[in-house]
């Protein structure tokens, strides 16, 4: 069944929901929103992107009746704003595993199956000098998107496709965003990263980052990634896109 305004808001209730046939970015709406005063839990739905946006300055492909693209507003202290990214990539890994797919999480927060990039979250902040406004937490799920034939053919999947079943896209946004509230609730607490971490396919793995190659040894709790390279120097990454040691682009 399709998305309508109707459903999302009666599926939804009381959450504050906004829901577009076609948007730019739900990121950019809900910041806008945020800005004007939106509460916490708010959530912004489109069933298409224009000029969706990714991580690193990329953008992000969302074709109509194809995706969940979804867009959170949270109102977190800001001392746990560095934990907003394990809290999507989790929320995720564990909706998937509610319907039956098994994931795991590249750092610091693509969520892949059988290797392929199934989701990706983009955690935009917006400061008021050191005061911590909120935040937007995007998250971009590949329901039926199909990467055939294009340059992403053999590094993004989408979840029918692992399923080999449809999936309605609305209880798919239901059971993420209860997935997300009862993390929310643990911000801040070691049960979060734990958890995060256990599902961190990246530790153990020889990868590069920008011009670091080394073993991902270790991540901190504020999603910092530690790499053991060759000479024996530990270097610590904050951001960055990971490239698996063989040489391969994990997308
Ligand atoms: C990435 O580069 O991996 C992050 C992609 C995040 C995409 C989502 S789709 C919903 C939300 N709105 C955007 O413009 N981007 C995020």
């Amino acid at each position: 069944m399709e998305f309508t305004a109707e459903r999302i808001e009666k599926a939804l209730a009381p959450r504050l929901a906004q829901y577009y046939p076609q948007a730019g970015s739900t990121n950019e709406i809900a910041l806008n929103w945020l800005k004007a005063g939106a509460p916490g839990g708010a959530v912004v739905i489109a069933d298409e992107q224009t000029s969706g946006r990714g991580r690193l300055g990329r953008s992000w492909h969302t074709p109509p009746g194809a995706a969940l693209a979804v867009s959170v507003i949270l109102r977190p202290r800001a001392a746990f704003v560095s934990q907003i990214t394990m809290l999507g990539a989790l929320a995720i890994h564990e909706t998937l595993l509610c319907f039956g797919v098994e994931s795991g999480i590249k750092w610091p927060n693509d969520v892949q199956v059988n290797g392929r990039k199934i989701c990706g979250v983009l955690p935009e902040a917006v400061w008021d000098g050191e005061r911590l406004l909120g935040v937007v937490l995007g998250m971009g799920l590949n329901v039926r998107v199909d990467f055939s034939g294009t340059e992403l053919e053999m590094t993004a999947i989408s979840l029918e496709s692992a399923l080999g079943r449809p999936v309605d896209r609305l209880e798919l946004l239901v059971s993420l965003l209860n997935n997300l509230d009862r993390w929310y609730a643990l911000l801040g607490q070691p049960a979060l990263f734990d958890a995060w971490k256990s599902r961190l396919a990246t530790l153990g793995q020889i990868v590069t980052i920008g011009a670091v190659r080394g073993l991902a040894e270790r991540v901190d709790e504020d999603g910092t990634l530690w790499l053991r390279a060759a000479d024996g120097a530990l270097h610590h990454i904050l951001a960055g896109d990971v490239v698996l040691g063989t040489g391969e682009h994990g997308n």
